[in-house]
């Protein structure tokens, strides 16, 4: 019997469950139930995955009366591109995948992206199912239906929305993640506490350090609760044409001209650099008014507490505020020397401004890196 928490994602015509909770992946055949029509059921991952949990998953399979057939890529951000779509999407036709199968997607948000833009892509769309395994995908990547590759110009600009049929987030998996992978994973985490929940973030400043030291109940809460709040924004604007989906970038501008800066490198993950940019959206609403500096230091040394970086003078990058204000600029629509921003008027009280001027980012830039 399942004890998972079940977190409806409430999409019209294509509505479907996040369960999370611990050893759903044991239980994979049972969870998947009638999704899974043939005897042979496509598993894509990758190399570090598939060294921890493949023979779960044949076990799990076997329970039911199914084989799994493994596609194994390498690990890493290199394999969301071109040739490894590719690769998925010859794997899945050898395999005879029609629309109406379920392939499975074991891994992080490289193997989520990668397999979910290939079930959307492959005989004009077919059914997947989100295994997330690091905490990143978790709480954010395998829910919403954002799926992408990477290309020379940018990163995730070929994609898709197509949404997963069930999303098993399995906590117990956590407990192998590389502890800098988790602690990347937990900046996510925050974020939906500081975008419209201040009572989150406050759980956060009390259980973050117990939930990355291993503690499961604060795992399972923090997911959960995490889901929640994304399958809310989803379900309230798939495609991010209202605003309101836009509020998940909070923290992301600053971060992506830092990944820019870094080389978009292992120097600095994603969630590393979501963590420094929310703390540099909270110092910049500071500088303009709209928040009490208190609420910024609160942020700043909740992720201190939490073992993780919150300044950006702990990059040691040599640029200037100038050079980091114009990797922004390359990834938004100027209108009149104006970017949108999303900026803070208090913890849990995010919002989009249209109005920042980008030579006052570049200034606020050059005084945080200490020029
Ligand atoms: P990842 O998939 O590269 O996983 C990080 C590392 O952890 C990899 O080396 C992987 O092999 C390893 N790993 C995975 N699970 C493990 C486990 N349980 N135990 C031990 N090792 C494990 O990276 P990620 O941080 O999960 O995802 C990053 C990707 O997600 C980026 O490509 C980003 O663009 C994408 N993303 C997508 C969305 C979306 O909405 N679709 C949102 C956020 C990020
Ligand atoms: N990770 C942002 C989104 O799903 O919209």
């Amino acid at each position: 019997m399942s004890v998972a928490n079940t977190i409806p994602v409430s999409l019209a015509g294509r509505p479907y469950d996040v369960r999370v909770g611990p050893g759903l992946l044991a239980r994979l055949g049972e969870e998947c139930g009638t999704m899974l029509r043939k005897d042979s059921v496509p598993v894509v991952t990758d190399a570090n995955v598939a060294a921890l949990y493949r023979e779960t998953v044949d076990a799990a399979l076997a329970a039911v009366g199914k084989t799994a057939s493994w596609l194994v890529l390498p690990a890493g951000e290199k394999t969301k591109d071109w040739a490894h779509l590719a690769q998925v999407i010859d794997f899945l036709l050898a395999e005879g995948v029609d629309r109406n199968d379920r392939i499975v997607a074991l891994g992080g948000g490289v193997i989520g992206d990668l397999t979910g833009f290939a079930a959307a892509i492959l005989k004009r769309g077919c059914g997947f199912v989100q295994v997330p395994t690091t905490l990143l995908a978790q709480v954010d990547s395998s829910v919403g239906g954002k799926t992408a590759i990477n290309v020379p110009m940018g990163k995730n600009l070929v994609g898709a929305f197509h949404q997963p049929a069930l999303v098993l987030a399995d906590t117990d998996v956590l407990g192998t993640l590389p502890p800098r992978e988790l602690r990347a994973g937990y900046a996510e985490v925050v974020k939906y506490g500081l975008i419209d929940d201040p009572a989150f973030f406050e759980w956060c400043e009390v259980n973050g350090p117990a939930l990355l030291a291993g503690d499961d109940a604060a795992r399972i809460e923090a997911v959960s609760r995490s889901v929640a709040a994304k399958a809310r924004v989803v379900a309230a604007d798939e495609r991010e044409t209202t605003g309101t989906r836009a509020l998940l970038n909070l923290g992301h501008t600053f971060g992506h001209a830092l990944e820019a800066e870094t080389g978009y490198s292992s120097a600095l993950l994603h969630g590393e650099a979501v963590a420094i940019g929310m703390v540099l959206a909270a110092r910049y609403s500071v500088r303009r008014g709209l928040m009490h500096g208190q609420d910024a230091q609160r942020i700043a040394a909740h992720f201190k507490a939490c073992d993780m970086k919150a300044e950006v003078t702990e990059l040691a990058l040599e640029c200037d505020g100038r050079r980091l204000a114009d990797h922004m600029l390359h990834d938004k629509k100027m209108d009149a020397g104006t970017l949108p921003f999303l900026l803070m008027r208090g913890i849990g009280q995010t919002f989009l401004a249209k109005d920042v001027d980008i030579a006052d980012i570049a200034a606020f830039m050059d005084e945080e890196l200490g020029r």
